[in-house]
Order: C-alpha cells, then sequence, then structure tokens
C-alpha cells in the first residue's frame, strides 16, 4: 500500500468553519510518500507529535487540513473505509487494545468479525501466536490482563498479524522488552517484510534499533518534518544530532574512524564483526612498527 501525506495539518483544537485551526498545531504541512515495503523509523522527541502522526495514517484522527492518501485515493471516500482495515496498528501502550477475557479470544476477535469457520481460526490464531513467540497450549486460555507488559504486547501484535494487513504501524514497539523480545520483534517484522512485503512504519527512540532496522527515517520537530533519508546519513550528521541532543550511534563511530584513517571505504555503517575484521585484517597487510606501537 502506498501512503501519501499532502500538506498535512492536525490541531486537537475544537475547529470552527472559516476560522483558521485552533492553536497549537500538533502537526504542521506534512508531505510525505511512502511506498510499498519501506522499513521506515520516527524518531523525535515527545510531545513532537509522532503518535499523533501514525494515528492520522491509521485513521483514528482525520487530517484537520491536508489529506491523507492510501493507494492514491481518500480512505474516507468509502464509507468503510476499508482501506483503513489493511493497516494494523500497534499501541504506545499494549494494554490498550486488550479486551477479551482469553488470549485466544483477544487474537481471534478480527477474524471472528470476518465470519472464518472455527478451524480456520484456531489455525490462524495457532500460527500467530507462534509468529510472536507465544506458546500456544501455555497462553491461550489466560487472561491477557495478567500477562507481563512484553507477553501483552506480543499478544497485541499477534492480534494484528492475524489479520495479514499490508502496512504495520508501531509505536515504540521495544519499550520495556528486553533484548531477546526485541529480537525476535524484528526478526518477525523483517520476515513479513521481505516475505509479504509488508510496509513497517514504527516510532523509536532508539537510534541502534534505527540504524539496524530501517531503511528510511524521518525525524519530527515540533510537529513538522525537520530530516527525511538513510539513518546511516542523517545520523552521522552533526546538524540533526545537536538538533536533537542525540550521539552519533557507536556503530557510525566506528565506522567513520576506519574510513577517516583508509582502513574500510563503506559508507554503511559495518556491524562490530564486520569493522573487527576489517581491522584485523589492515594489521596483518601492515604489521605494527616498533615506532607506531
Ligand atoms: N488527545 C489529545 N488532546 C490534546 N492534546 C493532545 C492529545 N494527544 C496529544 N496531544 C498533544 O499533542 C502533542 C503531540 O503529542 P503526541 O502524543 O503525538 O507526541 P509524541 O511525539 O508521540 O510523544 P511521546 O514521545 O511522548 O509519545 C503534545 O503536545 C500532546 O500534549
Ligand atoms: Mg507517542
Amino acid at each position: 500500500m502506498q501512503i501519501q501525506l499532502d500538506h498535512v495539518f492536525y490541531s486537537y483544537g475544537k475547529q470552527r468553519r472559516n476560522k483558521p485551526l485552533p492553536e497549537p498545531l500538533v502537526l504542521a504541512d506534512l508531505e510525505l510518500m511512502v511506498e510499498r515495503g519501506e522499513m521506515l523509523a520516527v524518531a523525535g522527541k515527545s510531545g513532537s507529535g509522532k503518535s499523533t502522526f501514525l494515528q492520522l495514517i491509521k485513521g483514528f484522527l482525520a487530517p484537520s487540513k491536508g489529506s491523507l492518501l492510501l493507494d492514491g485515493t481518500d480512505p474516507r471516500l468509502n464509507r468503510k473505509s476499508e482501506r483503513f482495515d489493511r493497516v494494523g496498528f500497534i499501541f504506545q501502550y499494549p494494554e490498550h487494545q486488550l479486551f477479551s477475557t482469553t488470549v485466544f479470544d483477544d487474537i481471534a476477535f478480527g477474524l471472528r468479525s470476518a465470519k472464518l469457520s472455527p478451524e480456520v481460526v484456531e489455525a490462524r490464531v495457532h500460527q500467530a501466536m507462534q509468529a510472536v513467540g507465544l506458546d500456544y497450549e501455555q497462553f491461550k486460555d489466560r487472561s491477557p490482563f495478567e500477562l507481563s507488559g512484553g507477553e501483552k504486547r506480543r499478544v497485541a501484535i499477534a492480534g494484528v498479524v492475524v489479520l495479514e494487513p499490508e502496512v504495520m504501524i508501531l509505536d515504540e514497539p521495544t519499550a520495556g522488552l528486553d533484548l531477546q523480545s526485541r529480537t525476535a520483534l524484528f526478526e518477525l517484522l523483517h520476515a513479513m517484510n521481505r516475505e509479504q512485503g509488508i510496509t513497517v512504519i514504527w516510532v523509536s527512540h532508539q537510534l541502534e534499533e534505527i540504524l539496524a532496522h530501517a531503511n528510511r527515517m524521518i525525524a519530527l520537530q515540533a510537529g513538522r518534518f525537520i530530516a527525511d533519508g538513510p539513518p546511516s546519513i542523517l545520523l552521522s550528521d552533526p546538524r540533526l544530532l545537536d538538533a536533537f541532543g542525540w550521539e552519533e550511534p557507536p556503530a557510525l563511530v566506528v565506522t567513520r574512524l576506519l574510513r577517516e584513517y583508509g582502513i574500510v571505504r563503506e559508507d554503511r555503517p559495518l556491524t562490530s564483526e564486520e569493522a573487527a575484521e576489517a581491522i584485523i585484517r589492515y594489521r596483518q597487510a601492515k604489521p605494527l612498527t616498533e615506532a607506531s606501537r
């Protein structure tokens, strides 16, 4: 699905006819085109409008001015807004989207309203739970409210994955998850992205995570996009780092220094293994002299 924002403005205030939009403008003059299959990270300080922006794409909020187009058309022209149904949404606080008495019912909810047979529903719930790393037998009958934060988030994600969306939107999906769950979540998102061409849009405050997983990032400041491009370029730009008070991610620092010393030529960020190998190769070709030791 292609997502386009055309001069989008948003204000939470009550709008009056023929009056200017009420202040404050939470989003101002957003222009964006996201093509199918992108892995797009959204960064910005707290209060910069990231969650508001995501909710516009899902259709939970409508632009106060300007337009949102999905596959080139305004999804609101269709009464049932079917295109919004193709967008999966994981809230910043996953407990906000859990409501059933069992994990199974919660995940199956969207499928049941699609009137599928019980066998198909069970098979798909099973598969979705497996995809997010929740053991079917162990979790299916438990109450979603008695789970840990990370488990709740996985139930919420399974409830979206099971509907086979074209776009996955996740608001700070890794906040509060341990390393293993974070790795598993991104493995799942990359697999969906690679195998089904699903677009992934997520909010993150973790620059290392953006660098490792996004092919594009946009940075929001006070409701405006102030940068849009490949993370390895944006996150080594001192002006942008300064604007956000960010530190250049270590992987970029290492790659930049290795390049400055003529040890590597790549401008993409190297993994720590690649950097170590490059240094060893360099040392073997150019052993330390007494003077440089
Ligand atoms: N329901 C609401 N009613 C009024 N103002 C709101 C509402 N939700 C958010 N805002 C305001 O809109 C601005 C942007 O909020 P938003 O939640 O989009 O920021 P964010 O970038 O997601 O922040 P965070 O990183 O803290 O999640 C903030 O100033 C916030 O106070
Ligand atoms: Mg937010």
